[in-house]
């Protein structure tokens, strides 16, 4: 096995179809990117994962879709238009911006000045204008966390759910940050997605929920694949927390440029429910928040035994998608050696993940009974529902088997003119590419029991 750099995972991701830059022919925009037809089946199934671990294989948590448009009044009780801002300096020599806190020697990495001008804060969030006339009144942003329209949607789901804490909220979408320095790759980009549970518990409960919280995030990467080796948990300093957060452990992981953040689990405290509360006095609320006469909704639960009404506390685990996908693409890519003269890359992927579930192959391109039986197969198994099927008839067997290793099918299914006899195919496993003949009864058990 051959070590892999960032430089062979953006050359497989164009290669194969997983990530392009995005407006490429137009030069690109850093800090963006497109998703191709690999990659957008790979993130939906990282997605998916993400649900089905939160929603479905549970009864506390609800699940919500709101919008990336956001109200100002949502980001000023976040505390995000004061306080959502990175060091930006300039430099005075080449022009060149860059993020004070990421400089060597604090010089610029452009030219290697030091004639750099003071930090002065630069807010992330990106604006846009609502409606047709732009007089400066009328904008909103594009949210840089998608946390904040569960908080304000609180109350809807509490009441519409029947639900009663510690339960949980939990989205995936888009979040937009207008990072000064994008880089490594899908690592720093200016719009990403985040997988985001707020999970509100009793004010007490919170240090028990933060621990099992990190244990259940930490567990489910490895379930995606990522090595123990590769991860590790940090509990980051008090200095460096996020205005919201009481503590923060960030789950690192060894991507090809360096340890760094994949996910956070922050105790956020009341800090959310409490700024966005109406009426805030009646409540006893442990974080510093800003007044509130705006909201329109008390952001409380009752109490029936106490017959008191509280603010729940929030453990938030919030993990990025593209900074996944990154993560399982580094842990997958492997490049092996065949025999003395050849080698292959394989994208070892955990079978859930697999873009591509298995490669129907006619062995003939144009002989149409081939390519008809072959058909036939793809959809029988499309219909058991399981991700994507693809029919392969590229021609070239080798061909096939190449690409499909490179993007991770782990079973590809050859039709050649014995399956017109008696109805066998040959099945290639991908990470031992065995092959054997089996036939169409036990085709379809092979198949449901490789994903099992
Ligand atoms: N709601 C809490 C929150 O947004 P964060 O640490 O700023 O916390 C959470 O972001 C996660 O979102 C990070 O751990 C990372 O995976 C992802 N993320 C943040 N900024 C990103 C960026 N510019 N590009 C890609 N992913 C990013």
């Amino acid at each position: 096995m051959v070590a892999k750099t960032m430089e062979d995972l953006v050359s497989l991701c164009k290669r194969r179809g997983f990530i392009f830059p995005s407006s490429d022919i137009y030069g690109g925009i850093k800090g963006l990117y497109d998703y191709g037809p690999m990659g957008v089946e790979l993130k939906n199934n990282l997605k998916n994962a993400w649900w089905k671990s939160m929603i479905y294989e549970r009864d506390d948590i609800e699940g919500l879709d709101a919008t990336i448009l956001t109200a100002p009044e949502v980001l000023k009780h976040s505390g995000h238009e004061d306080t959502f801002s990175d060091p930006l300096v300039d430099c005075k020599s080449c022009k060149a911006r860059w993020r004070a806190d990421q400089l060597e020697e604090n010089s610029c990495p452009d030219c290697k000045s030091k004639d750099l001008t003071d930090p002065r804060p630069f807010n992330l969030m990106f604006k846009t204008n609502i409606g047709p006339i732009d007089d400066g009144t009328t904008f909103t942003y594009l949210r840089p966390e998608t946390a904040q329209q569960i908080f304000i949607n609180f109350k809807n789901i509490l009441t519409s759910t029947n639900k009663s804490i510690p339960f949980g909220i939990a989205q995936i979408g888009k979040a937009f940050r207008n990072e000064i320095t994008p880089r490594n790759f899908i690592f720093r980009v200016r719009e990403f997605e985040q997988m985001e549970l707020e999970f509100f518990v009793e004010p007490g409960d919170d240090i028990k929920w933060h621990k099992y919280w990190v244990d259940a995030r930490y567990n489910w990467w490895l379930d995606q694949g990522l090595d123990k080796k590769n991860l590790e948990l940090l509990e980051v300093k008090k200095s460096e927390l996020s205005h919201y957060s009481k503590s923060t452990i960030d789950i690192m992981y060894s991507f090809p440029h360096g340890k760094e953040e994949l996910e956070g689990i922050a105790n956020r405290t009341d800090f959310d429910l409490g700024s966005h509360s109406k009426n805030q006095k009646e409540f006893d609320i442990k974080a510093n928040v800003i007044k509130n006469d705006k909201s329109t909704t008390k952001l409380a639960v009752h109490n029936l035994e106490k017959n008191t009404w509280t603010i729940p506390f929030v453990i938030e685990p919030s993990a990025g998608v593209d900074r996944g996908i990154l993560a399982i693409l580094n842990e997958a890519y492997n490049e092996e050696k065949i025999d003395d003269k050849n080698s292959r890359v394989v994208l070892s992927l955990k079978p859930h993940l697999s873009p591509i579930k298995a490669a129907v192959i006619p062995l003939k391109k144009n002989n149409e009974e081939i390519v008809m039986k072959s058909k036939n197969i793809k959809h029988t198994l499309q219909k058991i529902g399981l991700g994507r099927v693809a029919l392969e008839n590229s021609g070239n067997i080798g061909k096939s088997y190449r690409r499909h290793d490179e993007i991770g099918t782990p079973i590809c299914i050859t039709v050649d003119f014995e399956t017109l006899e008696n109805n066998t195919v040959t099945v290639r496993d991908r990470d031992t590419m065995k092959q054997k003949r089996i036939g169409p009864d036990e085709l379809i058990n092979y198949y449901r029991l490789y994903f099992n």
